[in-house]
C-alpha cells in the first residue's frame, strides 16, 4: 500500500502502475486525464506534486509516498471558477481533453509568477502539452488574460453570430464533464484488445487458454463468438470486427480477441497471453505496385483497386500543346495520424429492458448501432447508442474501432464493459491521412490564364474502405483549387495494401490536391513573370464559371475573390517588407454531395419548467456544433441559452450519416430552425416533439454523365498568407482569411481555423506516419509524431469574410475542414521565396518544424 496526500486528505492505495493509474482507477479522480500513458509526452494527466506540476503517469507510487498531490478537484472554488472562466470567454478550449492538465500547469506557473507570467514563458511550459484543436492561440489569450488579474466574464451568447462561451466549456475546463474512459459503473469488467503481430499473414490458430486463466479474467472472445455478421464498414462491409482461426490479416490493426477482466491491467497482460500462430505472409506496402500485384492485400477480395474516379472536360492535349507555359510536376504526400488527445473509448451496459446501451465516442451514432447490432445479430432497435461527446476526432473516429467487440462482450456476459485504446492501440487502429501520388501537367497563356490540367493521383488505402474511396473522389473533384480550366482530365484511384488503414481527415483529399495544384501554380507564375497573387486573381473562380468537374459556380463562389481582395493588402506589404512570402488558396465542400440525398432531421421538446432540449444528430468533437444548437434554438425561440440542453442518441431516428464533410454546422442549423419554427407554430407546447429537416436533394455525380453536374451544395473558400523570416526562414506570421458564409459564432470560427492553421503547418513541415515495408508503422508515440508545440507556432492572425452560401440555411457554408486546405501551398511558395528550392513532397522538415520537448516536470 502507498500513502500520500491527496487534495488535502490522507490516502492509501494498492498497486499500480503509476500514480494516474491510482487516481483514475481506485480513487476516482478524473480530471487527470489518460491521453498516452506511461509514455509522458501529452501533459494531459498534469497534477500538482508537493506544488509542482508534473504528469502523473510517469510518477512511480513509491516516489509520491508521502507526498502532497492536488488535482483541479482540490483546488480552490474560486480559482477554479476563474480558470474555467479565463478558457470559457476566450475560446482556449474545444474538446476539452487537454484542458484540465494545462489548467493544472498554469495554476503552477501563476502560483510562481503571477502578473510576470509571459505569453512567451507560458509557450515555452506548455512544451510539456499537446492540443490538437487550438493551435494553443486562444490558450494564450487565456493565460494574458489570467496574468492580468482581471475577472473573465462569461457570456453564454445569444442567436447567431454571437460570440457566446462554448457549451459545456466551464464543466470542460476543470475537467468535469466526463469522457467515455471517465464513467464508472457498478460491476464493471474491463476490455482489451489482441491486436495482430503481422501485418499480412495466415492466421493458423488462436489459442485463448492461457489467457482464461490468467486472475481476473471473466472471458475471453474470440470470432467464433460472433453470433452476426463478422465483417462491417460504413460505405462498404470489408472490416472484420476480428481475424478467425483461418482467416488472413490485412494491417498491424486487426483485432483476433477481446478479454473482459476485472481491471485494465489485468485485461491487458491476459490479451498479451493471447497466443496466436501464424503463417506469415509478403505484405503489399506500395500503393503504385500493389495494382499490378498478383496477390491481394485483403483475404478474401479480389483485386487491390479500391476505386477509381475520372471526369474530363475539353482537349487537354491540344490545350497544352498551345499553352505558353507548361508545368509538368510530380508531388507525393505523406500519411499523418489525426492524434486526438482523447484514444478511443467504449462502454457497453445491457439496460433492464433486454436492450444494449452503448456510449460511442464515434462520428456517427447510428452508424454505430446499425454496425453493432449487425454483428451481435440482433435487430437495430435493440441497441441504443449513446454519443458522448469525444476528445477530439478530425475524422478519425468515423469507422468504428473498439466499438463492437466491446458491445459483443457486453452482451454475451450481460455485464458491462468499458474498452478504451492504448496510445498505441490507438495509432495502430484507426485510419489516418492518405498519403497520395499526384502527378500534374498544367499549361497557361502567355497571360498566366490558366488553359489546361491533367492530373493523376493513386492513394495508398491501406486494406480496408473505410471511406478511400470518397477521399479520392474528393480529391479528384478538388484537383484544380478554385480555378476556372477550360481543360481538365482527372483521374484518382484508390488502393489497397496492408499499411494502416487510410479514411476521412479533415480536408479529406482537397488538401493533397490543393498542395500539388497551389504549387503547380507558383510555378507557373514564376514562368509567366507574375506574383503568386496575380497569377491567382487571374484564374481564380467565379459565379456562373465552370469549375473543376463541371460545376457551375453559384453566388457563393464570390468568396474566393473576396478573400484574395481581402488578403492583398497585407501581401504586398509583406513583399515590399522585404519578407519570404507564400500564398495560398482554397476550396472545400461542405456537405456529401455527388447525388447522395442528404436528410438532417433535429428535434426540440419544451418542459414544463421552461428547459429545451435539443436533439440532433452530430459529434461534439470540439468543433461546436452543440453550441450552433444552442445559438440556432436561441435565435428562432428566443429562449435563456442556459436553459438549453442538447443530447444525441439514438432513442429516435435522426441519423443523418456521419458528423464529417463540414456538415454539421450547415445542416444541422437547418434541421434546427426547421424544428423551431414548427415549435413556435404550434404554441411550443411542453413534452412535444417537434421535428425538423433540411435536405440537399439537388447534388448529382461527376460519374453520372450529366454536363454540368452540381457535385456540391456549398463550398467554402480561404486565402493563407505565410510570412518567413528573411534570415532564418522560420515562419513569422500566417495570416488566414476565410470566407465562412456566415459565421455562427466568430469566437468558434476563429479557433476552429487557428487549430486548423497549426494541424497544417505540421502537415506541410513535420509530421509523419511513415510504415517500413513489413507495414509497421514508425512514428509510435506521440512525440514522434512531430506535432509542432506551442513555442513553435507563429502568430495566426484570422479574418473572417461572410459571402453567403444561396440555399443555405442563413448563408453558412461550413468550414470546419477548410482551415488547412491551402496551409501546405503557402508553405511552399514562401519557402520557394526563401531559398529558390521548389518543393513537391511533404513534410517539407524546416527549422520551424521543432518536435516535442520536455514532458515532465519542468515547473
Ligand atoms: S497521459 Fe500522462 S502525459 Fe499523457
Ligand atoms: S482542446 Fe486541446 S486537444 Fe482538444
Amino acid at each position: 500500500m502507498t500513502q500520500f496526500t491527496l487534495n488535502g486528505r490522507p490516502v492509501e492505495v494498492g498497486d499500480h502502475p503509476h500514480l494516474l493509474a491510482a487516481l483514475r482507477e481506485e480513487l476516482d479522480v478524473t480530471s487527470p486525464k489518460d491521453g498516452c500513458s506511461p509514455t509522458g509526452q501529452c501533459g494531459c494527466c498534469t497534477v500538482l506534486i508537493d506544488g509542482k506540476a508534473s504528469v502523473s503517469c510517469q510518477m512511480s507510487l513509491e516516489r509520491i509516498a508521502g507526498k502532497s498531490v492536488t488535482t483541479l478537484e482540490g483546488v480552490d472554488p474560486i480559482e477554479r471558477e476563474r480558470f474555467a472562466a479565463a478558457f470559457a470567454a476566450t475560446g482556449a478550449l474545444q474538446c476539452g481533453f487537454c484542458t484540465p492538465g494545462i489548467v493544472v500547469r498554469l495554476k503552477a506557473l501563476l502560483d510562481k509568477k503571477g502578473s510576470d507570467l509571459t505569453r512567451e514563458d507560458a509557450a515555452r511550459y506548455l512544451g510539456a502539452h499537446l492540443c490538437r484543436c487550438t493551435g494553443y492561440t486562444k490558450i494564450l489569450d487565456a493565460v494574458e488574460l489570467l496574468a492580468t488579474g482581471a475577472t473573465p466574464i462569461v457570456d453564454h451568447g445569444g442567436g447567431i453570430g454571437s460570440r457566446g462561451v462554448k457549451y459545456e466549456s466551464l464543466e470542460l475546463a476543470l475537467g468535469d464533464r466526463d469522457f467515455i474512459d471517465d464513467f464508472r459503473v457498478p460491476g464493471l469488467l474491463h476490455g482489451a484488445l489482441r491486436l495482430a503481430d503481422h501485418a499480412r499473414a495466415d492466421v493458423v490458430s488462436i489459442d485463448t487458454v492461457a489467457a482464461r486463466a490468467m486472475p481476473g479474467v471473466e472471458a475471453v472472445f474470440t470470432a467464433a463468438d460472433v453470433p452476426g455478421k463478422l465483417r462491417v464498414g460504413i460505405i462498404h462491409t470489408d472490416w472484420p470486427v476480428f481475424i478467425p482461426e483461418g482467416g488472413r490479416t490485412a494491417y498491424l490493426g486487426d483485432v483476433l480477441a477481446i478479454v473482459a477482466a476485472d481491471s485494465r491491467e489485468a485485461a491487458r497482460a491476459a490479451a498479451g497471453a493471447v497466443a496466436v500462430e501464424y503463417r506469415p505472409l509478403r505484405p503489399l506496402t506500395d500503393a503504385v505496385a500493389a495494382l499490378d500485384d498478383d496477390e491481394d492485400a485483403v483475404w478474401e477480395l479480389d483485386g487491390n483497386l479500391l476505386s477509381h474516379t475520372a471526369y474530363k472536360r475539353g482537349d487537354v492535349d491540344a490545350a497544352l500543346a498551345a499553352s505558353a507555359h507548361q508545368v509538368h510536376e510530380v508531388f507525393q504526400t505523406q500519411r499523418v495520424e489525426h492524434a486526438f488527445l482523447e484514444p478511443e473509448s467504449t462502454l457497453a451496459a445491457p439496460e433492464p429492458d433486454g436492450t444494449l446501451k452503448v456510449y460511442s465516442g464515434g462520428q456517427g451514432a447510428w452508424d454505430d448501432r446499425n454496425q453493432i447490432a449487425s454483428v451481435l445479430g440482433i435487430g437495430a432497435e435493440q441497441v441504443v447508442v449513446e454519443q458522448v461527446s469525444n476528445g477530439g476526432a478530425f475524422g478519425g473516429k468515423e469507422d468504428m474501432s473498439n466499438q463492437a467487440q466491446t458491445a459483443l462482450a457486453s452482451w454475451l456476459l450481460q455485464r458491462p464493459v468499458k474498452c478504451t485504446l492504448s496510445r498505441e492501440e490507438s495509432l495502430l487502429m484507426h485510419p489516418k491521412r492518405h498519403p497520395i501520388r499526384l502527378e500534374y501537367w498544367t499549361g497557361c497563356d502567355s497571360d498566366g490564364r490558366l488553359t489546361a490540367l491533367r492530373a493523376r493521383m493513386i492513394g495508398d488505402s491501406g486494406p480496408y474502405a473505410s471511406v478511400g474511396m470518397k477521399v479520392l473522389e474528393r480529391a479528384a473533384g478538388h484537383a484544380s483549387g478554385p480555378y476556372v480550366l477550360p481543360a481538365i482530365d482527372v483521374e484518382s484511384f484508390a488502393v489497397r495494401t496492408n499499411n494502416p488503414v487510410c479514411g476521412a481527415f479533415r480536408g479529406f483529399g482537397a488538401n493533397q490536391a490543393q498542395f500539388a495544384m497551389e504549387g503547380v501554380m507558383d510555378r507557373l507564375a514564376a514562368e509567366v513573370g507574375v506574383s503568386g497573387w496575380e497569377i491567382r486573381a487571374r484564374n481564380v473562380v467565379h459565379p456562373g464559371d465552370v469549375w473543376g468537374p463541371g460545376q457551375v459556380m453559384d453566388d457563393g463562389s464570390l468568396g474566393a475573390s473576396a478573400c484574395l481582395e481581402t488578403i492583398r493588402p497585407a501581401y504586398d506589404d509583406a513583399v515590399s517588407s522585404g519578407k519570404a512570402v507564400g500564398l495560398g488558396l482554397g476550396i472545400k465542400n461542405a456537405g456529401l454531395g455527388n447525388g447522395l440525398v442528404e436528410i438532417v432531421k433535429a428535434v426540440v421538446r419544451f418542459s414544463d419548467d421552461g428547459a429545451v432540449e435539443v436533439r440532433h444528430c452530430w459529434t461534439e468533437m470540439g468543433q461546436g456544433i452543440h453550441t450552433v444548437a444552442r445559438q440556432v434554438a436561441v435565435e428562432e425561440l428566443g429562449v435563456d441559452p442556459e436553459r438549453i440542453r442538447v443530447v444525441v442518441d439514438t432513442t429516435l431516428e435522426l441519423g443523418a450519416g456521419q458528423t464529417t464533410g463540414s456538415r454539421g454546422t450547415l445542416m444541422g442549423a437547418g434541421a434546427i430552425a426547421d424544428a423551431c419554427h414548427k415549435a413556435k407554430e404550434d404554441g411550443c407546447r411542453p413534452g412535444v416533439d417537434y421535428a425538423g429537416e433540411y435536405r440537399v436533394d439537388w447534388t448529382s455525380s461527376m460519374s453520372d454523365g450529366v454536363e454540368n453536374p452540381t457535385i456540391h451544395s456549398a463550398f467554402s473558400y480561404a486565402a493563407q498568407l505565410v510570412v518567413l523570416d528573411r534570415d532564418t526562414g522560420l515562419v513569422e506570421k500566417v495570416l488566414a482569411v476565410h470566407d465562412v458564409g456566415r459565421a455562427v459564432n466568430p469566437l468558434l470560427c476563429e479557433g476552429q481555423i487557428q487549430g486548423a492553421v497549426h494541424m497544417g503547418l505540421g502537415y506541410a513541415l513535420s509530421e509523419e506516419f511513415p510504415s517500413d515495408g513489413d507495414g509497421r508503422p514508425q512514428n509510435m508515440t506521440l512525440r514522434s509524431l512531430a506535432i509542432i508545440r506551442p513555442k513553435d507556432v507563429p502568430p495566426i492572425e484570422v479574418v473572417l469574410i461572410e459571402k453567403p452560401q444561396p440555399r443555405a440555411p442563413y448563408g453558412i457554408k461550413g468550414m470546419g475542414e477548410i482551415g488547412l486546405v491551402p496551409t501546405a501551398g503557402a508553405v511552399a511558395a514562401a519557402l520557394h521565396d526563401f531559398d529558390g528550392v521548389w518543393r513537391s513532397s511533404l513534410p517539407m522538415r524546416s527549422p520551424v518544424a521543432a518536435t516535442a520537448t520536455a514532458a515532465a516536470s519542468d515547473e
